[in-house]
């Protein structure tokens, strides 16, 4: 199929990594498309594990071109250090080709990410700090500075000047912090721009071109369908799209142009940060999943919360990104467990409601109605067909695509490229 997209139908960190990996195979081109380095995917192939937070992890497969699309916001400094580690590790980061259009989390927007945290004190968000919302906010502004203008000396200081004339009055009278020099940042990031000019590129040109030859373009999503901007659980959200047709507006494909959506979904839920989660497990369970799930942020590290497979949620992802295909991950971490929990629907105030209202100030007084499976207790990371894996958890496969009504085409095991069941 000529163009994949690959979409986190949760809350974010789904192991898209791994899928994007695996469909990556028969693909000539990995784009990202959102986010920044907020997200993180971890691969690992045979002994060696690789770190991603903005190249898109295609890059690990020799015949990829990666491409960083113009929705993804960049932290130059953050990813000349993650192309650093990658070449340090074997791989060849002169294939990374980024989009012109692509907006700039400067020094001043991790800044304003974390003094805006802290005055929000009990109400923070808890974003990951690393400068999303305030550039995204820029980017909404029209005041943003773009990957282009770094590029052009000239044109780069006259922008950051301009900028950083009203950032450090805000930093010196809202937040109480020193100003920002401009000769600093110059020094550095022009430096960054020369190494990073041979890779700049249109990006929805490229893309299109490739397509027009018959090209597979596989798109990489990041955080996850819960975290869009629109669509998710706000205010609790990242500031960009995450679903499938933010696809469309960070490369510049047009949506007749989707031919596949996969959504990846963990066998349970996970989520980071603030803000409602029905189906979370404060208890033993939780920490039985967060442990063999090893739920810790790859970006931040922190503890993720962990709960119960939320299907009403998954359904209206499924509705949200109109996902053509599943791929449900980290199935073996349900191992050992006697049984097994899905949510079906919420009561809300007195009431059963089937369908998610994303509504975080909604979603915050809804408690979830289960519907209770049989577990397994074998270890099923050596399974390599779905009908190898215990018959509880083939029918645990079976409720979910009958409730989400969308077939499940790929199940991962384990975080190895062969754990991967593929049909
Ligand atoms: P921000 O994207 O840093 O602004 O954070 C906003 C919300 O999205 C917070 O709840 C973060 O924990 C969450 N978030 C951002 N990126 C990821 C991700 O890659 N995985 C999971 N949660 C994320």
């Amino acid at each position: 199929m000529p163009v994949q997209v690959v979409v986190g139908a949760q809350w974010g960190d789904e192991a898209k990594g791994k899928v994007v990996d695996y469909l990556a195979r028969s693909a000539d081109i990995v784009a990202r498309y959102a986010g920044g380095n907020n997200a993180g995917h971890t691969i690992c192939v045979g002994d060696q594990v690789f770190k991603f937070h903005t190249v898109p992890c295609g890059i690990l497969r020799e015949h990829i071109t990666p491409v960083i699309a113009d929705g993804v916001v960049l932290d130059i400094r953050s990813l000349i250090g993650e192309m650093n580690t990658l070449e340090s590790q074997g791989i060849d980061t002169t294939r990374l080709r980024i989009g012109k259009a692509a907006h700039l989390n400067l020094p001043y927007h991790l800044l304003m990410d974390e003094m805006e945290e802290t005055r929000r004190g009990a109400a923070k968000l808890g974003t990951t700090k690393r400068g999303i919302g305030p550039t995204y906010a820029d980017k909404a502004a029209r005041v943003g500075l773009r990957f282009g203008d770094l590029l052009e000396p000239s044109r780069f200081r006259a922008r950051l000047q301009r900028a950083l004339d009203y950032k450090n009055v805000l930093l010196g009278h809202v937040y109480q912090a020193s100003p920002l020099h401009l000769d600093a940042i110059l020094d550095e990031y022009l430096l960054y721009g020369e190494r990073l000019k041979p890779l700049a590129v249109h990006a929805p040109n490229l893309l299109s071109e490739a397509r027009q030859a018959g090209k597979t373009i596989l798109m990489e999503g990041a955080q996850g369908t819960l975290l869009d901007l629109d669509y998710g659980t706000y205010p609790y959200v990242t500031s960009s799209h995450p679903i499938a047709a933010g696809a469309c507006l960070g490369t510049g494909l047009g949506p007749r142009h989707l031919d596949e959506i996969w959504g990846v979904a963990k066998a349970y839920s996970t989520r980071v940060g603030e803000g409602p989660f029905p189906s979370e497990l404060t208890d033993e369970r939780g920490d039985y999943i967060r442990e063999r799930g090893k739920e810790y942020g790859t970006t931040t590290g922190r503890a993720r919360r962990c709960g119960w497979l939320d299907l009403v949620a998954l359904r209206y992802s499924a509705q949200v990104n109109s996902f053509t295909a599943l791929a449900i991950t980290l199935l073996d971490v349900l191992s050992g467990l006697d049984e097994l929990f899905v949510c079906v629907a919420y009561r809300c105030h007195g009431e059963q409601v089937s369908v998610f209202d994303p509504d975080a100030f909604v979603l915050t007084e809804c408690e979830a109605v289960y519907e209770r499976l049989p577990g397994w207790k074998e270890e099923i990371d050596h399974c390599r067909r779905r009908e190898d894996l215990p018959v509880n958890a083939q029918n645990y496969l079976q409720f979910i695509e009958s409730f989400v009504d969308a077939p499940i085409r790929l199940i991962s095991l384990g975080p190895e490229r062969e754990q991967t069941i593929f049909s």
